[in-house]
Parts: structure tokens; C-alpha cells; sequence
């Protein structure tokens, strides 16, 4: 850092994560000498707000991306593959929002709260968990800490901002011709007309797999970042999207290794840093997407046991997942990247793309 901050890129810088990296950049106070957004070249020249200012969008290419200290990319995975090594050549820590850099061996998978450790391993580029296994694992690491989990099986309720903003204009207009007695415009972001409807597909399947590659991530990331073996943890997840704008949520069992009340659960829970435990359901009180949207922390309520295993409770957990499931994660990462003195390229560092 040379004297008053970074020099930091925000690739994706028009996106639904990359407007929120900006905003919080700019809202926690991260200590930037000059802040650079990147789109692709339809939107170059597009203005976006960061603190009190306004900043024009840039289109990446070999001379645009010199002398960047840290940069936080969010512009799918094909951008993060091709661009994100060449930002590490040239000097610069990425903290990447994708998928692509998740489950490479030399790339630290890192949630704050779970297992800040792991970023100091980073070879240049530094992973943000997907928002569904992010939101999870900071409410399930500390049970797991406390007394093992050898089982989760989750089903997601997710918005569709978790698929940028196309999608959430989707729905809109789907939402609002379908009101107003017009037939709806067809889907072009999802498979099938997301208003008034349920989707048990988030993202694609795979030629074989039965399962999408959104639960394969939440299944193979979970055990990356609680660094457990298949064997010590077994993971079944449903993903289904549902017509919701903001705020994901999710109905989790899961099977510990010693008994835990639900009372322990709760008292684990409360003093567990990110989150939040809003738990009196009989008086109408349990986490909502509405009350997540806007907030950092993880809510987790409906904590109960479950009446078919006496080593299991069944819980659900809400988080918004532009911010902690996105956003607040990464510029969480380049806090502690901060704090640890690791914006810095290890000497000699190379990260190769996956074959
Ligand atoms: N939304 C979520 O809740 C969430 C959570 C976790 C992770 N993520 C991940 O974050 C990434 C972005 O998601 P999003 O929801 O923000 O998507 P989005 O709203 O669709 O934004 C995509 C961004 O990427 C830029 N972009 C696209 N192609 C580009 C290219 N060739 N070169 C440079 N920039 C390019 C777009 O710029 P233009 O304006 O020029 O098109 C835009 O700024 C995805 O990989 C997604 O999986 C999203």
C-alpha cells in the first residue's frame, strides 16, 4: 500500500455484486488511493457511485489492468478465468466472486468468520464461497466447532438476484404484465416464467449429473472450507429458485456428531460472530428474506429438533445474498488481507487456469 490506500479494481462494477462491493468499499472505509471499475465494453464509458462520486467503467485489456494493488472481480467466470491470472502477473491480489477459482487446489476459499486462516495460503488469488454455502457455513461452522456435523441436508429458497440483473428484471416484468392482465414476456434468464412459480433448477445440470451445479458447488465448497473429507461429512443439497428479489433462504437438517439441544444451539448461535438469532416463532418471529435484504449478518431461527433422529435439528437460515452471500464476504477478504499485511504476490506466484 503506498501511503493514503490501494490501488483497487472492481471488475463487474455495473453488476448487482459489483454495485454492492462498491457501495461497501466505500461505506466501511477500506483504505483505497483510487478506485477503478471495470465492465465489458457495452457498458464502458457508464457511470457508477462509489462513496459521494461517480466513475466511469472501463473494458478490460492488457494496458487497463497496470498497477492495481487489489482487485475484486465479479464478472462471471469466464472473465475471472481469462483476466484474473493476468491481473496476478501483473502485481495485483484478486479476490474473485466466481466459480471458476473455487475448488482449485492453490486458491484459499475463504468466509471470514469460518476459516480467515486459509487466505494467508493465497497464491494471488483469493476465492469467495457461493452465497448458499456462504450463509450456510457461517451459521452452521459454529456447531461444527462445537460438536461435529456429520450430516447437512438443505433445501434453498433463492432470489433472483442471484442472478444479476437481467433476471431481476425478468421477473418484474413477468410479475407485472401477469398483473395486469397481459401475458407474461417469455423467460429468457430461467428455463421456464419464474413469476408466481417455483423452480427446482438453480443454474445448469450437467451432461449425466441429476444434480445442478449449484448443489454440487454447495456440497464440494462446504467441505473445502470446513476442510473435512466426504467421508467425515456428508452434504445433500436442493436448489430451488423461487420469485423473490432479495434475500435467500434456506431449510437445513443437520446431524451432529454429539447431542445438541436446541436451547445449546441457540446460546452457540447468539455468540457467534455474523450472526443473528431471531427465534420466538410462536409469536410470529423467525428470519424472513424481507428483514435480511440490506443487512451483513446471517438470521437463523426455527431451531427444533427433529422428532426422526436424536442427533438432528432442523433450522432456517436467512441471508441476503448480494451482501454476506457476495459483497460483504469479499470486501471482508480484502479487510483481512489488509489487516495481515497479504496484498501482496508471492514471490514467483503462478496460478494456472484448470484444465
Ligand atoms: N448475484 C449474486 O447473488 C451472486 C452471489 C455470489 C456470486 N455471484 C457471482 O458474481 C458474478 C456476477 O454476478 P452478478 O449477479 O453481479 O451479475 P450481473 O448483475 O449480471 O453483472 C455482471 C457484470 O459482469 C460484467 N461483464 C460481463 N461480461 C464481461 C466481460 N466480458 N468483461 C468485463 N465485464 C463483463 C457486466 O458488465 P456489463 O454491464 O458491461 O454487461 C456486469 O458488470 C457471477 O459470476 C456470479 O456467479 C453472484
Amino acid at each position: 500500500m503506498a501511503g493514503d490506500g490501494y490501488r483497487i479494481g472492481v471488475v463487474g462494477a455495473t453488476g448487482a455484486v459489483g454495485a454492492t462491493i462498491l457501495e461497501l468499499l466505500a461505506a466501511r472505509g477500506f483504505p483505497a488511493r483510487e478506485v477503478v471499475p471495470f465492465s465489458s465494453q457495452r457498458s464502458a464509458g457508464t457511470k457508477v457511485h462509489y462513496g459521494g462520486s461517480e466513475l466511469e467503467c472501463r473494458p478490460l485489456s492488457a494496458d487497463a489492468i497496470q498497477g492495481f494493488d487489489l482487485v475484486l472481480s465479479s464478472a462471471g467466470g469466464k472473465v475471472s478465468a481469462e483476466w484474473a491470472p493476468r491481473f496476478v502477473e501483473a502485481g495485483a491480489v484478486v479476490v474473485d466472486n466466481t466459480s471458476f477459482w473455487r475448488m482449485h487446489d492453490d486458491v484459499p476459499l475463504v468466509i471470514t468468520e469460518v476459516n480467515p486462516d486459509a487466505a494467508a495460503e493465497h497464491r494471488g488469488i483469493v476465492a469467495n464461497p457461493n452465497c448458499s454455502t456462504m450463509q450456510m457455513l457461517v451459521a452452521l461452522a459454529p456447531l461444527h466447532r462445537a460438536v461435529g456435523i456429520e450430516r447437512i441436508v438443505v433445501s434453498t429458497y433463492q432470489p433472483v438476484s442471484g442472478t444479476g440483473r437481467r433476471a431481476v428484471e425478468e421477473l418484474k416484468a413477468q410479475t407485472h404484465a401477469l398483473l395486469h392482465d397481459s401475458d407474461a414476456p417469455a423467460a429468457a434468464v430461467y428455463p421456464h416464467r419464474i413469476a408466481f412459480n417455483v423452480l427446482p433448477q438453480v443454474e445448469t445440470f450437467k451432461a449425466g449429473d441429476d444434480y445442478t451445479t449449484e448443489e454440487r458447488k454447495m456440497m464440494a465448497e462446504t467441505r473445502k472450507i470446513l476442510g473435512v473429507s466426504e467421508e467425515e461429512l456428508k452434504v445433500s443439497a436442493t436448489c430451488v429458485r423461487v420469485p423473490v428479489l432479495w434475500g435467500e433462504s434456506e431449510s437445513v437438517n443437520v446431524q451432529t456428531r454429539e447431542p445438541l439441544a436446541p436451547e445449546e444451539c441457540r446460546r452457540l448461535l447468539a455468540g457467534a460472530a455474523g450472526v443473528v438469532v431471531v427465534d420466538a416463532p410462536g409469536d410470529g418471529v423467525y428470519p424472513l428474506a424481507t428483514e435480511a435484504a440490506g443487512r451483513d449478518e446471517v438470521l437463523v431461527g426455527r431451531i427444533r429438533r427433529d422428532p426422526s433422529h436424536e442427533r438432528c435439528l432442523n433450522m432456517w437460515i436467512v441471508g441476503d445474498n448480494l451482501r454476506k452471500g457476495a459483497a460483504t464476504n469479499a470486501v471482508q477478504i480484502a479487510e483481512l488481507l489488509h489487516q495481515r499485511e497479504l496484498v501482496r504476490v508471492p514471490e514467483g506466484a503462478r496460478v494456472a487456469a484448470p484444465a
